[in-house]
């Protein structure tokens, strides 16, 4: 079956239509329209932009995803869109177009939870991946440790008490000076520094938990760099990135284990923005093979927001029998 994905949560506008069906899942198309340059301007996403920039870009993007498919909408089986969780506006934006699509069109409606959307991304290049695993999901609005039971359902057992993971790394780097957002910079400049150099505060919250502080490690490491500036000293930028990432990726580690020796799961997932981060993506696979577990990730190309990963979620809750109505709302939480 053929399902036309939409994902407008954040600060990307994207549509993709992606095939399911006996074999491993295809992607047609991914198209992705990003409004990096936009909010750059303003150091992080601005909400009430984003969703302006969603409204000009939905209906472009949408058909530009059938043409590069080579289909039309007679084609298309299911539309899947991304409901909850994420920027109100923005979803919102993304909700309202897919529903007009759908119910104009009479193609069944799918809501998509956008977290499970990050997981999904990795059946396309694991189809032999398959429930019950524990996922790692570490994106600029989310860290949370995963139980995932079946395809469609899951639970949280682990998650951020305040900062998100990706938003730790975009705020030291903006005070490093980095554009935002900061993140895959962060990744190079630590490939060049020396981690040993600071110690930093574990992101680990202390006891039988499985949840992370990004707030405390991020306030250290920018007290740091003040410090170093006000005494006229040079900013050692990779040897701080290297050390901040060491601590962000031990700090991982260290709830994984504890998650492990929880569930009892040996198949690992990382999803998310942050799964790209070229360090953490080290750090994990040597765990998963000290540990002797199972570790999948996505190709870095599907880590970030698309909508493709929005269509392989989409279609188990298809089959799962999961359908909207035209009374469908977007929900911030989730
Ligand atoms: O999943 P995503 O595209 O959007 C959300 O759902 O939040 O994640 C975006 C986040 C940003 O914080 C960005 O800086 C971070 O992912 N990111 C990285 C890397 N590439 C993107 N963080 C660390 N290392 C990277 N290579
Ligand atoms: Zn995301």
């Amino acid at each position: 079956m053929l399902i036309l994905a939409i994902e407008s949560s954040c600060d990307e506008t994207s549509a993709a239509v992606c095939e399911f069906g006996d074999g491993a899942p295809i992607i047609r198309s991914n198209i992705i329209a990003s409004q990096i340059e936009t909010h750059k301007l303003y150091g992080g996403v601005v909400p009430e932009i984003a969703s302006r920039a969603h409204c000009d870009a939905i209906s472009g993007i949408t058909y530009e995803a059938l043409d590069t498919a080579g289909v039309t909408l007679t084609d298309i089986d299911a539309v899947a869109v991304t409901a909850l969780p994420g920027l109100i506006g923005a979803l919102l934006v993304g909700v309202n177009f897919a529903k007009s699509l759908a119910f104009a069109n009479n193609i069944p409606l799918v809501p998509v939870n956008h977290i499970r959307g990050h997981i999904a991304a990795n059946y396309y290049v694991h189809p032999e991946l398959k429930p019950p695993f524990l996922a790692l999901v570490a994106s600029g609005g989310h860290t949370s440790l995963i139980r995932v039971s079946d395809y469609t359902t899951c639970e949280t057992v682990g998650r951020t008490r305040d900062d998100a993971i990706g938003e730790a790394f975009d705020k030291v780097g903006r005070v490093m000076g980095l554009p935002y957002p900061g993140g895959a910079e962060m990744d190079r400049l630590a490939s060049l520094g020396n981690s040993g150099a600071v110690k930093f505060p574990s992101a680990a919250v202390v006891g039988d938990n499985l949840d992370f502080s990004f707030s405390g490690l991020k306030t250290a490491v920018i007290n740091h760099l003040h410090n170093l500036e006000q005494k006229g000293l040079p900013i050692p930028g990779e040897d701080i990135a290297a050390s901040f990432t060491a601590t962000v990726t031990s700090s991982v580690v260290k709830k994984l284990t504890m998650a492990v020796e929880q569930t009892g799961l040996t198949d690992i997932v990382i999803a998310g923005g942050v799964a790209a981060n070229s360090h953490l993506r080290a750090a994990l696979q040597s765990f998963c093979d000290r540990r002797r577990l199972r570790f999948y990730m996505p190709p870095r190309s599907l880590c970030g927001d698309n909508a493709a990963m929005i269509a392989a979620q989409g279609y188990y809750e298809y089959l799962a029998g999961v359908r909207a109505d035209t009374s469908l709302n977007a929900k911030a939480t989730g």
